[in-house]
């Protein structure tokens, strides 16, 4: 996934594309570049690695005073990470430069058909092709020249397009890649996500699959497929500088995992109004959610994780089949998916490509699909034929924590939502089970006091390691896997996490002298249970950090460390029993000089398969 962003007003164009590249990073960093038109010319700049670099690069320059420019920030897809396949690429004779987030199926067969047309490539990447196909295509109408040229490529693209002979115009198109046009005072924007502009404009524009936009200073047009000019009703843009902001904190990781319980405690308050749920894209009858044959699901990484959880709880609370799938898997194993099954897609960014794909299948099938996504405008969120929305703000570190959160506590309300229409909840534990829901943000905020320092002490456990196990069962697997996931993402630790009965089919192998398993101990009904897997992997000497509730403190005392959660309810334990092991990652990473919210190989929202 790459970030592409293009300004054109009346001031210096070069600020906002490396303010913007650097709100952008999150969605890719191995490259970046930038290309500015100065009368009839197009000058571009870009470079291998963090945009530091190229910031340097321009300021070692003399200033530009260009008012129109494109840039890109990149996560290598096709062409290793280097200056020569960085964006922007310009077409043979300079005519276009481009800016490409997405993947071009077909360019394979398009380059060769331009190689035999005399053209030489410089780089190994798709985007090239676009650029020189733009310069063969061209008729000198900027709009036709880009639908021309759109209809030859397959795959997913955003574009952002800068032409020499229109040196104060920028024309975009997309498909499947996400796009938005922000305008203002301070002139015309367009980007990846609206994070990237936000404090400079107060509307954003959201064109669909296909349309064609052309950006001039004070002007922006639409055009549809048939190149009729259209209109979109703009949206008032309502986010706020502050939101890409780290405040203060170090990490936006840490900012993110301190934002958890005003995110939920926003989330929760568009869902539980006067003491009832309610959703306000998503409603069943008691007749259809009779009909509910199956709940299906499906998402990647940590959304995935939820969906875990979300497995257990949905299914103890309305006895609901509930089956859980990581996208990648669950889109080419066609899944016995039918018009009688629910399928829950959850997403943070709106934009994982796999799960894209999963929903396209559901569809396919015609079952209903229920998107659960943190980026309102995102295809995911534009795709379901319901939505809910998690409002956890925009999230820029790579980990996930206060999306994760705000998804798991949408799934108790979804929970209690299906159990009570089926008439398995009476009033009074609907009741209870909604007190409980809206009590989230103070058991974390509590949670979060009660564990933070000892998670940070305790961080000094891995940061020599280099394997970790987390073991736990039930809503605790869940939660192990997440813990999992969150270590090694940011610290590079190998992490496995595994059923706690299941260690004595293989992996106990494993566990020798001084081996780290982290054990999750809060799901109440199978602690016992667990608590007999910790006497397998001590009897082999391993060290055990143990998590679980203040009930159990007596019990996990004896192990060699443990962390104590609150007492909460046993239907959001999960909320509470992530927060240490988010603590613990940090920490451990932070010990280890990693770069935590932007680790190696990874972008915030994978958009390619
Ligand atoms: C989680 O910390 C990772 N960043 C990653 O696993 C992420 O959850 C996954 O890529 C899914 O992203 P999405 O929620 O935006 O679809």
């Amino acid at each position: 996934m790459c970030g592409i962003i293009g300004y054109t007003g009346n001031n210096k164009a070069v600020p906002y594309l490396l303010e913007g590249l650097g709100r952008l990073e999150y969605r890719g960093y191995d490259s970046t570049g930038i290309a500015t038109t100065q009368g009839n010319s197009i000058n571009i700049t870009k470079a291998k690695g963090r945009l530091s670099v190229l910031k340097s690069i321009i300021a070692s320059k003399k200033q530009s005073t260009s008012t129109v420019g494109i840039g890109h920030t990149r996560w290598a897809t096709h062409g290793e990470p280097s200056t020569v396949n960085s964006h922007p690429h310009l077409s043979r004779n300079g005519l276009f430069a481009v800016v490409h987030n997405g993947i071009i199926e077909n360019y394979k067969e398009l380059k060769s058909d331009l190689q035999k047309d005399g053209y030489v490539f410089r780089s190994d990447t798709d985007t090239e092709v676009i650029a020189h196909l733009l310069e063969r295509n061209y008729d000198g109408d900027l709009v036709s020249t880009v639908s021309k040229t759109a209809k030859m490529l397959t795959g997913a693209y955003a574009l952002c397009i800068l032409c020499r002979d229109f040196p104060e115009k920028i024309v975009c198109t997309r498909l499947g890649s996400p796009l938005v046009v922000c305008t203002g005072d301070e002139g015309t924007f367009v980007s990846s996500d609206t994070l990237a502009i936000s404090g400079h404009a107060d509307k954003v524009f959201r064109p669909k699959a296909g349309e064609i936009i052309l950006l001039a200073k004070d002007k922006v047009s639409f055009f549809n497929k048939a190149l009729k000019e259209i209109f979109i009703t703009p949206e008032k843009l309502t986010l706020k500088s502050t939101d890409t902001d780290k405040e203060g904190y170090e990490h936006y990781m840490l900012k993110e995992i301190m934002e958890q319980p005003e995110a939920v405690r926003s989330t929760l308050s568009h869902i539980i109004k006067n003491g009832r749920i309610s959703f306000d894209s998503f409603s069943l009858t008691k007749q259809e959610a009779e009909a509910i044959r199956g709940i299906y699901i499906v998402a990647c990484g940590s959304a995935y994780h939820v969906g875990v959880s979300g497995k257990y709880i949905i299914e103890k609370l309305t006895g609901i089949p509930t089956h859980t799938d990581i996208a990648s898997e669950f889109r080419y194993r066609n899944p016995p998916v039918s018009k009688n099954d629910l399928c829950i897609i959850i997403s943070q960014s709106g934009e994982t490509a796999d799960s894209i794909a999963a929903m396209k299948k559901v569809k396919e099938k015609g079952a209903k699909v229920l998107s659960l996504v943190n980026v309102e405008g995102s295809t995911i969120s534009l795709s379901g034929d319901y939505v809910i929305h998690t409002k956890a703000g925009p999230e820029i570190a790579v980990a996930t924590t206060k999306a994760y959160s705000c998804q798991l506590a949408v799934i108790y309300c979804l929970g209690v939502y299906f159990s009570s229409l089926l008439g398995i909840l009476s009033e009074k534990e609907q009741s209870r089970l909604i007190e409980e829901i809206l009590s989230l943000p103070e058991t974390i905020e509590a949670t979060i006091v009660a564990t933070r320092s000892k998670a940070e002490s305790l961080s000094e456990l891995f940061t020599e390691k280099e394997h970790a196990y987390f073991i736990g069962r039930g809503t605790d697997y869940a939660a192990a896997m997440e813990g999992s996931l969150k270590l090694k993402e940011i610290s590079y630790i190998h992490s496995e996490a595994y059923g706690a009965g299941e260690l004595k089919h293989g992996t106990i192998s494993l566990i020798e002298p001084g081996t780290m398993v982290v054990a999750l101990m809060s799901d109440e009904n199978v602690f016992t249970k667990t608590y007999s897997n910790v006497r397998e992997v001590k009897a082999r000497s391993a060290r055990v950090l143990a998590v679980s509730t203040k009930k159990h403190e007596h019990e996990i005392s004896s192990l060699d460390h443990c962390i104590i959660i609150p007492d909460c309810s046993s239907l959001t334990v999960p909320s509470a029993e992530i927060i240490p092991l988010q603590l613990l990652s940090y920490f451990t990473a932070l010990k280890r000089s990693c770069d935590i919210d932007k680790p190696r190989n990874l972008a915030k929202s994978v958009t390619v398969e």
